[in-house]
């Protein structure tokens, strides 16, 4: 079964096809991150006509790179959020117009569980469930107990910043980057090997039983550590880092342990941080547990995961039911 996958949640506007649900036929990403740079943030109004001018282009380079045409295509499948309502409608009222002219299925997904189905993409290793899935976006840093395809169960999550948010943020305030700065924050990082200083920042909520997370307050320690102590910005964003990598490694393990599964995944954004992925192969290896993470190029935001997610959570919606929802989070589909 091919799926076209869209995705237009903030920023990028993308299209792919995959076959059932496992392997990449076909896949193209427009984004409109320079204009967000020059504001040192996403102006909605602005991402959303971006991605007016850049679906119908991104959904044909798509057909064109597999050769293929409507024919080939079993079912559309489109986010329907979370993200910002104006940049979702356009790929929402895109599935369903192709939807209804190519007279196809047309599948909501979840850009959260998306995420999550990097994993499954051509994966020459099979991905055993159940898992413990970490999602760690710019909006989100969820734990999710996946017992199967369709059987999830939210275990905690951010209680105020993101663990992207914090990276952005952090990255600003060293002086790094305005607008993304998480992975030139953890580039700077590289320059300090060794940590001097380790332990001097808080690692927030670390030893609590429960899985939410807490990351607003780093932030201002951060403030703090730059206002009142002269350390080399590469010392204090390798400290950020091990704070931050610290507290979801250690709670990722801890949520396996707790539901007794034998497989952790890893997704969203942050998942691409080369540190969190070598300190959580490290620990997943040492307690026993398979660690899944997705290759660099399915961590950021596309639309293969989003056809990925679709053929193994297949429910089909008549064409009227299906909206686009800011609000929609993994809390809100479990
Ligand atoms: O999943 P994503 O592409 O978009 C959302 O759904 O939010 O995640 C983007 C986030 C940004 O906060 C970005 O700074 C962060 O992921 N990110 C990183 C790295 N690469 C991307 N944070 C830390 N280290 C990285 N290497
Ligand atoms: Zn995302």
């Amino acid at each position: 079964m091919r799926i076209l996958g869209i995705e237009t949640s903030c920023d990028e506007t993308a299209a792919a096809i995959v076959e059932n649900g496992v392997h990449e036929v076909s896949s193209a990403v427009a984004t409109s991150r320079e204009l967000h740079e020059k504001t040192g943030g996403v102006v909605p109004e602005v991402a959303a006509r971006k991605q007016v001018e850049s679906i119908v282009p991104v959904i044909a380079e798509t057909l064109e790179r597999a050769e293929m045409s409507s024919e080939d295509i079993d079912a559309v499948a489109v986010t329907v959020g979370p993200g910002l309502i104006g940049s979702l409608l356009v790929g929402v009222e895109a599935a369903k117009a192709l939807a209804l002219a190519w007279n196809k299925p047309l599948i909501p997904v979840n850009h959260l569980v998306g995420h999550i189905y990097a994993n499954f993409i051509d994966n020459p290793e099979p991905v055993e469930l159940p898992a413990v899935a970490m999602v760690v976006s710019g909006g989100h840093t969820d734990l999710v107990l996946m017992r199967d395809h369709g059987d999830m169960e939210y275990l905690g999550g951010t209680l105020d910043d993101a663990a992207g948010e914090a990276f952005d943020k952090t990255a600003r305030l060293l002086g790094l980057a305005d607008y993304l700065g998480g992975p030139l924050l953890s580039k700077v990082a590289e320059g300090c090997e060794v940590n001097p200083v380790s332990g001097k920042l808080p690692r927030p909520k670390i030893d609590d039983k429960d899985f939410d997370f807490s990351f607003s307050g780093l932030k201002s320690a951060v403030k703090r550590v730059v206002e009142n102590e002269n350390l080399p910005v590469e010392v204090v964003a390798r400290e950020f880092e091990d704070a931050v990598v610290d507290v979801l490694v250690k709670k990722t393990i801890d949520a396996a342990k707790a539901h007794k599964v034998g497989t952790i995944l890893l997704g969203g954004g942050v998942s691409a941080n080369k540190h969190l992925r070598k300190r959580l192969s490290e620990e997943a290896q040492k307690e026993g547990f398979k660690l899944h993470v997705p290759p660099l190029r399915l961590c950021t935001d596309n639309a293969v995961y989003i056809a990925g997610a679709a053929y193994f959570n297949y429910v089909e919606k008549p064409l009227g039911e299906v909206q686009a929802d800011p609000g929609l989070g993994i809390t809100d589909l479990v």
